[in-house]
């Protein structure tokens, strides 16, 4: 009986969830438009500091361009008091019973029924009057806040995009319905509010409470508009430029506010069309405590704590203030390239993202020019992008508009990995059509689609009228190619017995030809090249030719035999390379392999691991290249080896590690030697020495222990934020971890807290550390994380670790 009864039940779920799937329909006709939104947001009188709920009112001018429409539908899931829709004159329409309003929490649709249909392309009021509701979560209007000195300070956030709008007004949440917003808000005499214009003025209402008053927004997308209540102290000028933080901590977000001061003025001078005409005045940078991304409202650009406050010898280190450099450069970038310019849908997303992280990496002012962030692109992003896109669950760029539909498809499409392909397959652009090229078509791009809304061929449009004539393709299928299909190809190099041709071989690349992926897919592929004859890496990224989708091979002759050559130069292009044997070892002949490029040294050793895990290449090979590491001094080429022996060190039993770790102090021998007290070395210099101390004490190198505990006990209470956690842990390894224990019983910080936590999980002590400190010290949350963090950080101990918490898994569950 019970049986048959849990079979329904299942029957009757997955039916429903199947017509859900099929009927549900998301999208917003556009049979009628929004222009203007005048919103109130009233805390309520009751509160103490900041209420949990807000009486709201919006009035939402609208036209239809049909004449027969029975209803309005729009976005919003509220409790409701009022519904009034008046028409051009200010006269009363409609007075809407609230109970006649249709509300579905599936799609987050608001239906108002008409009594008599509108007059076609005539100007409507649709007001309402509604209860809205404070998140604890990231979405909609948040509260959050931070601690100082022991005292709790709230703060109001709100998060609209990408999906949030209908959480916080009823409105058409649609990125193409854009409209201009008119936003009023109350707060409490010792708040203060910002939005995403200027403050035009403040009004008493009594009771010790203030109603803000802003300026008329630009015509833009509902996710956009921003406000946040605090007791923030700006730096700068609100009504141009400020970053805006606790007053504690406003000595140091000077960092913040000089990137973002010459960001500006670089990109103004880059796109032409200067940020205030774009037609906002004010640019501010506040912090939202508790986030931990930022949001391009536009005017308020919210950013997480870290990004915007720089606490000496806590959160000021390169790796900080790289963090800092692209965070500011990426959101500036939107609002060009999302907020002027927007994406007609969600599917199309990497035209917005896809620009913010190319510049990102290729417009960081010169404060930031020290963190080298281009060549940083190639490990970071690229590689990274190349890793995930081989597979049956890689996604074409632009997706169907089909697909991208309800809030969950929306949000997922906001991954790095679209972030990572856009960048990448436009810089692989930029570098073939050359810099002048490229920002002429962006600028006419820009111009051409202000407060407007775009789809890729908007943009291809403009890249094709400053594409260089030679040599020649057929744009429209290399456009296609990068952006309408998922996956890349793969380049074959094989060479001549008399070493005068190189012949080029092309097929998409997937770990797993079988898995259902379609192996025959086929792209456009610019090559470009270098050899011994003319030996040019940089600024030669106009291609010698382009293999086409049609041709079986490339041949490219040479009038004397090469010794060596290099494809695809800096990794400027979406595709790896395969070198036959012959060539590979010549590439790598001492003699020859530090002629090449520390990126395209980087391309070759992650290319060698990718393919060896694919199967198509022996391991054996692999390492017996990496040797040539044991001269290399260079952190990308070792960013790469790292992140491709990662994969490899994971497999090794206790029994292997030992040899590992006599490999690992081979190749490191000249790198290792590079390692410093003294970290006031350059950013890639500081991240090689903490990379190879992270490894080396990891694999229980004698040497990196000791220096480890030479660095600690010369410096006991702060090694500088870039080194702090490799050293904590580090010493954690060693016997002195009782130390790392105090001084995090010390600490208040939490973020310098969380880091104390994790170093001390490579503790080797792991009884005392899971049965005592982890049972007793560390909070929930931290639990999970420490028995993680423990096994991975010790892998010569996994068997006795496993052991352990097997014998304790009841007190642990
Ligand atoms: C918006 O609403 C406020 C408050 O109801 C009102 O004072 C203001 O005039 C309205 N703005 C416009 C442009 O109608
Ligand atoms: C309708 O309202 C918008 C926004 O207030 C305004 O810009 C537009 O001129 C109005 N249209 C007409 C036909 O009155
Ligand atoms: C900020 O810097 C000023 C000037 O250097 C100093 O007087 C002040 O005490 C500092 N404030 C804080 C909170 O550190
Ligand atoms: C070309 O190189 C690939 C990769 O090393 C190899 O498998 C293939 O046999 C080579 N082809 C010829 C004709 O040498
Ligand atoms: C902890 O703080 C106390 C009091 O400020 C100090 O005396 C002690 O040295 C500190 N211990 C460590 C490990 O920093």
């Amino acid at each position: 009986m019970k049986g048959s009864v849990v079979l329904l039940l299942v029957a009757a779920i997955s039916w429903v969830l199947i017509t859900r799937a099929e009927s549900a329909d998301y999208r917003l006709s556009r049979s009628v438009v929004p222009s203007f939104y005048n919103i109130t947001i009233d805390f309520r009188k009751s509160w103490k500091k900041i209420g949990l709920q807000y009486d709201g009112e919006v009035a939402i001018t609208l036209q239809t361009n049909q004449s027969d429409i029975s209803e309005i539908t729009l976005h919003g899931y509220f409790y409701m008091s009022s519904c009034l829709i008046y028409n051009k004159d200010g006269i009363l329409h409609q007075n809407v019973s609230i109970t006649s309003l249709k509300n579905d929490r599936e799609t987050r649709k608001l239906t108002v029924p008409l009594l008599e249909p509108l007059t076609v392309n005539e100007n409507y009021t649709l007001y309402f009057q509604y209860e809205g509701h404070v998140d604890v979560y990231e979405e909609g209007v948040v509260l959050t806040g931070y601690e100082v000195a022991d005292k709790r300070y709230d703060v109001i956030v709100t998060q609209l995009d990408p999906v949030y709008a209908p959480r916080v007004f009823p409105c058409f949440d649609d990125p193409s319905l854009k409209a201009k917003f008119e936003l009023h808000i109350s707060r409490p005499s010792e708040y203060n509010v910002i939005s995403n214009t200027k403050l035009v003025r403040t009004t008493d209402i009594g009771n010790d409470r203030f109603m803000d008053h802003f300026d008329v927004t630009p015509i833009m997308s509902t996710h956009l508009l921003a406000f946040v209540i605090s007791e923030y102290q700006a730096r700068g000028n609100l009504s141009d430029f400020a970053v805006l933080s606790a007053p504690e901590y406003y000595n140091y977000t000077e960092f913040s506010y000089n990137v973002g001061k010459n960001t500006l003025m670089a990109y103004n001078d880059l796109f032409e069309v200067p940020y205030k005409e774009l037609g906002n005045e004010v640019l501010q940078f506040a912090v939202a405590p508790w986030f931990d991304t930022a949001r391009p409202n536009w005017g308020l650009i919210t950013f997480s704590e870290v990004l915007l406050v720089h606490k000496p010898g806590y959160t000021d280190g390169h790796r900080n203030k790289e963090a800092t450099c692209r965070a500011i450069a990426h959101e500036l970038a939107l609002m060009w390239f999302g907020n002027s310019v927007t994406i007609s849908w969600w599917s199309h997303l990497w035209l917005s993202v896809g620009f913010a992280a190319y510049y990102e990496n290729f417009m960081s002012d010169e404060l930031c020019s020290d963190y080298d962030l281009e060549e940083l692109f190639v490990v970071n992003n690229l590689q990274k992008c190349l890793e995930d896109d081989a597979a049956i669950t890689s996604l074409p760029l632009t997706r169907l508009e089909t697909e991208i539909q309800s809030p969950a498809e929306i949000k997922n499409q906001s991954n790095t990995f679209v972030y990572d392909k856009g960048a990448s397959i436009i810089r692989m652009w930029h570098d073939i059509m050359g810099q002048d090229n490229f920002n002429k078509s962006i600028k006419s791009y820009l111009k051409e689609f202000h407060l407007k809304n775009v789809e890729p061929s908007d943009l291809f449009a403009h890249l094709k009228r400053n594409w260089p004539a030679q040599p020649e393709v057929d744009l429209d299928t290399f456009f296609a190619d990068f952006t309408e299909q998922p996956g890349y190809p793969m380049v074959i190099v094989n060479i001549s017995d008399d070493n005068q041709r190189v012949i080029l071989h092309q097929k998409r690349f997937l770990y797993d030809p079988e898995d259902g992926s379609d192996a025959t897919l086929r792209y456009t592929i610019p090559i470009t090249f270098t050899t011994n004859l003319d030996t040019k890496f940089y600024n030669n990224s106009t291609p010698y030719t382009y293999f086409h989708k049609n041709m079986s091979t490339v041949e490219i002759s040479f009038d004397e035999p090469i010794e060596w050559i290099v494809l695809n130069l800096q990794q400027s292009n979406y595709y790896r390379v395969l070198y036959d044997k012959p060539i590979l070892s010549k590439l790598l002949s001492p003699s020859n392999r530090f002629r090449i490029p520390q990126t395209n040294r980087a391309q070759i050793v992650d290319d060698l691991f990718i393919f060896a895990h694919a199967g198509m290449i022996d391991y054996t090979d692999v390492f017996e290249f990496l040797e040539y590491l044991n001269m290399e001094i260079q952190y990308l080429p070792w960013k790469a080896a790292y992140h491709g022996m990662e994969r490899v060190a994971r497999r090794l039993t206790p029994q292997q590690l030992p040899h590992f770790e006599k490999y690992l102090r081979n190749i490191t021998y000249r790198a290792f030697n590079h390692v410093n007290i003294q970290s006031k070395s350059y950013p890639f210099g500081v991240y090689n020495q903490v990379l190879q101390l992270s490894w080396l004490c990891k694999y229980q190198n004698e040497d990196c222990n000791k220096l480890v505990k030479f660095m600690f006990e010369q410096n006991i209470e702060k090694p500088s934020p870039d080194f702090r956690e490799t050293i904590y842990c580090g010493v954690s390894r060693t016997s002195a971890h009782a130390e790392v224990w105090r001084i995090y019983q010390n600490e208040t910080d939490e973020d310098e807290k969380d880091l104390l936590l994790r170093a001390i999980a490579c503790t080797r002590d792991y009884r005392t550390f899971l049965k005592l400190e982890l049972f007793h010290l560390i909070p929930d949350p931290g639990r999970l994380i420490g028995i993680k963090l423990i096994y991975q950080q010790n892998p010569d101990l996994i068997t006795p670790i496993f052991e352990t918490i097997i014998e304790n898994i009841e007190e642990l569950s």
